[in-house]
């Protein structure tokens, strides 16, 4: 793909394929391909490996930090489940927006706890709004242990943000999903690896082996989901896109 800019012309030249493309520089079809390449090139930058929350790293772009924001006001569930603690950062955000709704609880798993990691969790002021389980998320001991800890008719939203293979992820959905109410999501977080497969650290496979694909392939198997991009909560711009590492993640229960 080759991109130019022209800021006399005030233009933005796609050039893919032998096919080219002229777009007006201010427009929001420039805006959605100068951010697909600056979330390209951030990736590979570990651009999303750089902001904290209350203390501890969270791995994620600020975009979809605020959409998970918008998703867990609007619903106010009862428990948020997170796999894929790593410094806890992503635990944190949720624990501290159940505190300041007056509701809901967290629950993360991780494959691996590190030790400086869980003491910090443990020592941190939402600690009694935590519970970490230590084990594979598609472990079927594990799955039995998160649901011992949620009780019938809870408001459930899943965030899956552990290993990113297309199997993993879609075996998460299937362990998980019906602790999912209608109106509440399943997040496959990290679909944009599908763009990423040609990247140094990358890897070829990624253009099907991804968290995206995992998400389609459960909605076909599972009517009662839907891919359901949740509807902005307030929207004064001209876009209509996001700026996000999570395209196709939103796994919505549509019906019972
Ligand atoms: C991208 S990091 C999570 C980032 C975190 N959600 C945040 O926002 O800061 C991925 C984590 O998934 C964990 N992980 C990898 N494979 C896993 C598995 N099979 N089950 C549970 N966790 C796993 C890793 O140990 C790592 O801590």
């Amino acid at each position: 793909m080759k991109i130019t800019i022209d800021t006399t012309r005030k233009t933005l030249v796609l050039e893919q394929d032998a096919q080219r493309q002229d777009l007006p520089l201010y427009s929001p079809d420039a805006f959605d391909v100068l951010s697909r390449f600056w979330l390209k090139v951030g990736w590979d930058l570990k651009y999303s490996y750089q902001f904290t929350w209350l203390g501890r790293p969270i791995i994620q772009m600020p975009e979809d930090i605020l959409r998970i924001q918008e998703i867990i006001c609007r619903l106010q569930p009862d428990v948020i489940l997170e796999t894929g603690i790593a410094h806890g950062g992503s635990l944190l955000l949720s624990a501290s927006l159940c505190r300041l709704m007056g509701t809901g609880r967290v629950i993360g798993v991780d494959i691996e706890i590190r030790p400086h990691n869980r003491r910090a969790l443990e020592q941190h002021p939402l600690r009694p709004l935590l519970t970490m389980i230590e084990g594979s998320s598609i472990d079927p001991e594990i799955v039995g242990r998160v649901k011992s800890l949620i009780r019938p008719g809870e408001k459930v939203i899943v965030l899956l943000d552990s290993c990113h293979t297309r199997d993993h992820v879609l075996a998460e959905l299937e362990a998980y999903h019906d602790l999912v109410p209608p109106g509440s999501y399943l997040v496959a977080a990290d679909g944009i690896m599908h763009d990423l497969a040609d990247l140094p650290a990358a890897k070829p496979d990624w253009t099907w082996n991804n968290p995206a694909e995992a998400a389609r392939q459960f909605v076909q198997r599972h009517p009662q989901f839907a891919i359901d991009e949740p509807p902005r909560a307030f929207n004064e711009s001209k876009l209509a896109s996001h700026v996000t590492y999570w395209p196709s993640a939103f796994v919505k229960r549509i019906r019972d």
